[in-house]
């Protein structure tokens, strides 16, 4: 009889820690048995998804017995067009947590180095884990201001990546288009990965979503994804734009089907649904205006947050506020995983369901 002992994984998916989604409403309402939970811990829209993507998914159902189109033809042309690039230099996928393992084994050798600002989205190691690449990390500035100047020093000639996250997951903090192109000048012929998920909340007049610096000839690739201000989650979109040669050799890699034809249809749509952009971004601007207020009479330190979320500073009960909020039917992100145990992170809502957060943050700090 075979030993199932010896049936072993590559030694590099030690590192790799499971991604921890948060709990799921339903099972937060079965365990606590509670009639009203809400989710604050995903970033995700709450206005819901774009109308004219549940419309395109509507209508495109019939066609399920075909396979996708395996070009994503009619969605390149779609981000190509919204972003000023050309088709060859957009590719879409299965979520831009797909685009990141993508990029991981286009580029990453075993030994290689990424170069993450911490803390940050955890795909990034993930990413470099089951290449067997190192994650090298450079702690934020006061502030969590990036700190371009410590980047850059930490650049080896094993450095393979360098990942920007801006607006960064979990802190909200965006990096100035002037210390982009600092660094860009600085690293010279190393890819850098722009993660600009949420781009499209950002508001401040230095802050670039990196896509100036593509067309201008630099390899860096800007990454985004229709899970946030398009409010398509579930269906998992997300795309790259680069210089063609950086999208040619991530192409190799990548499944013929990995976008389904209803997310195809859906992202198409959704790119644009401008009405749906224009809200979902008012909605997100009150919500953090009003949180921003409540969070300054409640004496608790946040970081101005340029994205659909903000870090918050519980302080050392940190953890216990934080499932003390689960039990009043509030989920929102603890920070233990980030290095913050003081700190959780809570997604901009609907006005409804921020008061709802701030009533139960409330009731539980002055208690
Ligand atoms: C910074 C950042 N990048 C990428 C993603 C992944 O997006 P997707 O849902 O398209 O996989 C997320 C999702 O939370 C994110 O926060």
């Amino acid at each position: 009889m075979a030993n199932l002992e010896n049936i072993k994984a590559r030694k590099t998916l030690d590192h790799i820690q499971p991604y921890s989604p948060g709990k799921p409403i339903w099972e937060v309402q079965q365990e606590l048995g509670l009639e009203r939970v809400i989710k604050l811990a995903s970033n995700e829209n709450p206005l819901g998804p774009s109308k004219q993507a549940v419309k395109a998914i509507e209508q495109g159902v019939l066609g399920l017995n075909r396979y996708p189109d395996a070009d994503a033809s009619d969605l390149k042309a779609a981000i190509a067009k919204e972003h000023g690039v050309e088709k060859t230099q957009v590719i879409p996928t299965n979520g831009a947590d797909e685009l990141i393992t993508l990029i991981s084994e286009a580029f990453l050798e075993p030994g290689d180095e990424i170069i993450v600002p911490d803390p940050s989205f955890s795909e990034y190691d993930f990413g470099a884990h089951i290449m067997g690449a190192e994650v090298v990390k450079v702690p934020f500035a006061q502030g969590f201001a990036f700190d371009v100047d410590a980047m850059i020093a930490a650049v080896t000639d094993k450095t393979k990546i360098i990942y920007i996250c801006s607006p960064n997951n979990p802190t909200g903090t965006y990096m100035k288009k002037q210390d982009v192109q600092k660094l860009l000048d600085a690293v010279g012929d190393t890819l850098v990965v722009f993660d600009a998920a949420y781009s499209h909340y950002a508001d401040a007049e230095d802050y670039t979503d990196g896509t100036e610096f593509i067309r201008q000839g630099y390899p860096l690739l800007t990454l985004k994804t229709f899970s946030k201000i398009y409010g398509i989650a579930g269906v998992r979109v997300g795309f790259g734009i680069a210089a063609d040669s950086i999208i040619t050799s991530i192409l190799k890699v990548k499944e013929p089907f990995n976008v389904n034809t209803l997310a195809q249809l859906a992202a198409t749509a959704a790119v644009t649904d401008h009405e749906h952009v224009t809200q979902s971004r008012e909605i997100n601007n009150r919500g953090l205006e009003y949180l921003y207020g409540a969070f300054e009479e409640l004496g608790l330190p946040y970081t101005k947050s340029m994205a659909n979320f903000v870090l918050v500073k519980l302080g050392d009960e940190g953890e216990t506020l934080y499932q003390d909020l689960m039990k009043k039917g509030v989920i929102v992100r603890h920070g233990k995983g980030w290095g913050l145990p003081e700190y959780v992170r809570v997604s901009i809502g609907t006005q409804e369901e921020n008061e709802f957060f701030i009533q139960a943050l409330r009731e539980l700090i002055q208690k």
